[in-house]
């Protein structure tokens, strides 16, 4: 696991925005898993402007989400479907053509859940998953205790996490306590993850996702057994690690032509 503190969250956007626009100029089509949450806003941001501002062509980029609440009507502003196709989809100038997702809304959810799994791979897997960490440790929705090996599924929410969620709805009764997430065992199958987590309230998650054992109880810590994860932090996220001094020295000293 590659640990990068850097000095705030927009740095983190423009570093892994960087990543982003490097594997599209490797592999044009690349398919480009995407999460929400206010975290992984400053990327969408960075990646936005290259396109606007350089000649990055992102126009065969397929995007895919990560999860979704379940039993939003179709459409709503929150779900994460409209959220991905506003906040990435839209911005960089494709359409819903090149996006897929979990049906949310579907009558049969796990029928739903079992399809997105065969989705992703019928279109020849994840190459690159950002991910964003609740301050639980979970990653998409995957909630404490979820199972390293689980697939796409329907998760129940936590009371911390849909407080902590509360804040894109009017109010608590209106957060969903179902939602659809690929599994620990699906995330894991993409190329590689790249984790961004930003602020003090990440740095406990952070310090059990990277230092701590590999643990169903903090999900992130499933990352360690990935052979291609990247983690993202910024001076606050990056607070509670006893190895910083280490990852920075590590960062620093990384030969120039080696990306994330
Ligand atoms: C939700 C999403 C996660 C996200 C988390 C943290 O639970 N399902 O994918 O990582 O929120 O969100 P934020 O970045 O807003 O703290």
């Amino acid at each position: 696991m590659e640990i990068v503190i850097v000095p705030d969250a927009a740095a983190g956007g423009e570093l892994i925005a960087a990543a982003i626009a490097d594997l599209l100029i490797r592999k044009p089509d690349a398919l480009l898993g995407v999460a929400t949450g206010s975290t992984p806003l400053p990327i969408y941001e960075a990646l936005a402007t290259k396109v606007r501002e350089t000649d990055l062509d992102v126009s065969r980029a397929r995007i895919c989400q990560l999860d979704e609440y379940v039993g939003l009507p179709k459409g709503h502003p929150e779900s994460y479907r409209s959220v991905v196709l506003r906040e990435v989809v839209e911005p960089l100038g494709l359409t819903e053509s090149s996006f897929m997702g979990p049906d949310g809304s579907a009558e049969d959810i796990a029928a739903a859940c079992l399809a997105y799994d065969q989705a992703l791979a019928a279109a020849g897997g994840v190459d690159l998953q950002l991910l964003g960490i609740g301050t639980d440790g979970h990653i998409g929705f995957n909630e404490p205790c979820s199972s390293l090996a689980s697939r796409t599924r329907i998760k129940t929410l936590t009371e911390r996490t849909r407080v902590d969620n509360a804040r894109f709805f009017n109010n608590l009764d209106e957060v969903p306590h179902h939602v659809i997430t690929q599994g620990i065992g699906t995330i894991l199958e993409a190329r590689h993850l790249v984790l961004l987590a930003t602020g003090e309230g990440k740095a406990d998650a952070v310090a059990l996702t990277v230092e701590g054992p590999v643990s169903a109880v903090v999900p992130a810590s499933a990352l360690q057994l990935h052979p291609h994860a990247t983690v993202v932090v910024d001076e606050a996220a990056a607070s509670g690690l006893k190895l910083a001094d280490y990852f920075r020295a590590t960062w620093a000293a990384k030969p120039s032509w080696q990306s994330i």
